[in-house]
C-alpha cells in the first residue's frame, strides 16, 4: 500500500493545500495529513482544532487522514509506514527552503523521498498567514479557504476581536 505524507502547520488549511491534497490522493492509496503541533510559529488554530478544520475539508476524500505530529518529521512518517512526503510548491521563492527540507530529511532518513507537487496557479498566491490577514481587516477570504471552514475561522478572528 503507497501511503503519502502532507505535512504542514495548516493554520488553516487554504484551498491551495486542499488541490494538493486532492491530486495526491488520486496517485496514492492514502494520504496522510500531518499537522506539526508544536511549530516556532504561534498559530490562530490549536492543533485539534486545525485537525478539524482539515477533517471537514477533506470528508469527500476518502483516502485521506489527519492527524497531528511532534518531533521529526521522517520518524512520523516511518511510524507510519510511509515512505513519502508530499510538499507543494508555489513559487521559486519556496524551493531554496523547500530543498533545504528534503536534503535533511534524506539525511536523516535516507528510505524517506520527499516528491515535490507544483501548486495551482489559481493558488499559488495564497498562504495561511494572508488569508488571516485579509480575516483580520474585514477583506473577503470566502474563495482562499474551502467553503466548509469559512465560518470556523470567521467565528475564531471575531472572538479574538473581542
Ligand atoms: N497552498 C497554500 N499555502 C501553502 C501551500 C499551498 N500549496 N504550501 C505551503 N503553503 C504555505 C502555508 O500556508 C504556510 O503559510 P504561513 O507561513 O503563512 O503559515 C507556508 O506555506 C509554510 O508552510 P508550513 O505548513 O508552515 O510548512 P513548512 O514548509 O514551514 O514546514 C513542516 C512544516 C511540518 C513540514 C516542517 O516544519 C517540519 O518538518 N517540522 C518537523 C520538525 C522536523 O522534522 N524538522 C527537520 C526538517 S528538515
Amino acid at each position: 500500500m503507497s501511503i503519502a505524507v502532507y505535512p504542514g502547520s495548516f493554520d488553516p488549511i487554504t484551498c491551495g493545500h486542499l488541490d494538493i491534497i486532492r491530486r495526491s490522493a488520486a496517485l496514492f492509496d492514502e494520504v496522510v495529513v500531518a499537522v506539526l503541533k508544536n511549530s516556532a510559529k504561534k498559530p490562530l488554530f490549536s492543533a485539534e482544532e486545525r485537525v478539524r478544520l482539515i477533517e471537514k475539508s477533506v470528508s469527500d476524500i476518502p483516502n485521506c487522514r489527519v492527524i497531528h505530529f511532534d518531533g521529526l518529521l521522517v520518524d512520523c512518517v516511518k511510524a507510519l509506514n510511509a515512505r513519502v512526503i508530499i510538499k507543494g510548491l508555489r513559487a521559486i521563492s519556496d524551493f531554496e527552503y523547500e530543498f533545504q527540507m528534503a536534503q535533511l530529511n534524506k539525511k536523516l532518513n535516507p528510505e524517506i523521498e520527499t516528491f515535490f507537487m507544483v501548486t495551482n496557479a489559481n493558488y499559488s498566491y495564497i498562504s495561511s498567514s494572508i488569508v488571516k490577514e485579509i480575516a483580520h481587516l474585514g477583506g473577503d477570504f470566502s474563495d482562499l479557504l474551502p467553503k466548509e471552514i469559512y465560518n470556523d475561522v470567521k467565528e475564531k478572528i471575531k472572538k479574538g476581536r473581542l
